[in-house]
């Protein structure tokens, strides 16, 4: 193994480290704070550098909205390099959001309960990082509050994304059924992404027409999440973003247990994670698939594909011994093959899938990570280390990519990392990787 890459990955992080106490996820293409790219982050920085995992954590959440939401992106810093801008989103147009920030209008998967869990394995003075955790954890409690009192319309422990940014798979082949669903105008507008980064690696712009149009909605209701839930074309309950939001209920009621005095919202958490945990499996599990799924509860019907997201569920404990078999059997039957990486992002058997286009099927770091502790946690050992593995050579072949070509034949002369170089979230989760 290449012994500097560690020193490589920290270089990477540190060079997208900005003043003002937060990581840019990459130079150019993303040029703002990013909420769950700040969350994986952290937990790079926390194994060399816990002051300014602290910092990136403190500063997503000096963004939250009064009432408990997080965005997807706070804008610290002016710069037309990102379309969409501030100036489109107009968060302003909520009457709760940030009176400090500029930010979006959207949220992205409630990754930061389990960050703080990481940063505290992490981290050699526990004490003084639970005493960081307990000045910062209400404002999680608040957020995860936020979800279940306004995106759960149904009262049924599963909440929605209203667009697909929210999903962070951004333009997976899942949402074009709903894409079919909606007629968008077509924008006149200005791509910035397309100028840092090769077109055929990024969504069309037809792709881009239906992500306007839903904030367009959104505005026109002011970000109201009730309207948002009456009125979008765009009303998904995520696996992925529901594992998170899971397994951060886990990570908060442990913490909470660890600060002392904090029995009500302990008892709350439990009550949201029952209840969760019960309508996931019974809701989002398709047995003939032998996966998880996504539910468009817009026109009330499943999506039924397999993708990376359908393996999350293993991090947050969600599947029983006996259907966590039944996961991963359906893991290496469509995405283990011999010739491919594991784990492409959406499933490698299917017409849709695009093993060079963002999240059409290429290889992420962060889903990678998710998968690895999910499968060590129910005793996966060997495809845990095939994932590990995998990770680590797709790096060392071609560098800090944002994604990588799923197809191993593809890495013969390192040009199969794709999207964005010198990535945050590449770099920090390698270290994590490498050095637990
Ligand atoms: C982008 O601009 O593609 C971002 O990933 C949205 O979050």
């Amino acid at each position: 193994m290449n012994k500097g890459i560690i020193e490589q990955a920290k270089t990477v992080l540190l060079a997208n480290y900005q003043p003002d106490g937060f990581t840019l996820p990459c130079q150019g293409l993303y040029p703002f704070q990013w909420n769950w790219d700040s969350g994986f982050i952290a937990i790079g920085f926390a194994h060399f550098d816990m002051a300014k995992a602290k910092k990136e954590i403190h500063k997503l959440l000096d963004a939250q909205w009064e009432n408990g939401f997080i965005p997807h992106i706070i804008f610290h810093t002016e710069t037309d390099s990102y379309f969409p801008g501030p100036d489109f989103h107009k968060s302003y147009l909520h009457p709760l959001a940030s009176k400090k920030y500029k930010s979006t209008g959207m949220t992205q998967p409630p990754v930061i309960g389990f960050v703080l869990e990481e940063i505290y394995r992490i981290t050699e003075d526990k004490e003084a990082v639970l005493k960081f955790i307990a000045g910062e954890i209400d404002k999680v409690y608040a957020n995860h509050q936020y979800f279940y009192t306004k995106r759960d319309p149904n009262n049924e422990g599963l909440v929605y994304i209203y667009h697909n940014w929210e999903s962070g798979t951004d333009n997976s082949p899942i949402w074009d059924d709903i894409w079919d669903t909606m007629s968008s105008p077509e924008y006149n507008f200005e791509r910035r992404d397309t100028s840092h980064v090769d077109p055929s690696q990024r969504p069309s712009k037809r792709e881009y027409d239906h992500y306007l149009h839903i904030i367009e909605i959104a505005k026109e209701n002011n970000y109201d999440d009730a309207k948002i839930a009456e009125l979008s074309p765009f009303l998904v309950q995520d696996p992925l973003f529901n594992s998170m939001l899971i397994k951060s209920n886990e990570a908060l009621i442990k913490l909470y247990k660890r600060i002392g005095n904090n029995q009500d919202k302990i008892n709350q958490l439990q009550k949201w994670q029952e209840k969760s945990v019960t309508s996931f499996n019974d809701k989002l599990f398709d047995k003939k698939l032998g996966a998880y799924i996504h539910y468009d509860l817009r026109n009330e019907k499943p999506l039924r594909f397999v993708s990376s997201s359908s393996f999350s569920p293993l991090y947050a404990n969600i599947p029983s011994k006996e259907r966590a078999e039944i996961l991963v059997k359906t893991m290496m039957d469509k995405f283990g093959n011999e010739n491919q990486y594991l784990c492409a992002s959406f499933d490698p058997t299917d017409e849709r899938f695009n093993p060079k286009k963002y999240w059409r099927g290429p290889v992420w770091v962060n889903l990678n990570w998710i998968l690895y502790k999910g499968l060590k946690q129910y005793g996966f050992n060997d495809i845990a280390k095939r994932i590990k593995e995998d990770t680590i050579e797709i790096i060392e072949k071609n560098g800090f990519y944002e994604y990588f070509d799923s197809r191993k034949e593809m890495h013969a002369d390192g040009k199969a990392g794709y999207g964005g170089n010198d990535f945050s979230w590449s770099a920090a989760l390698l270290i994590d990787l490498l050095e637990s």
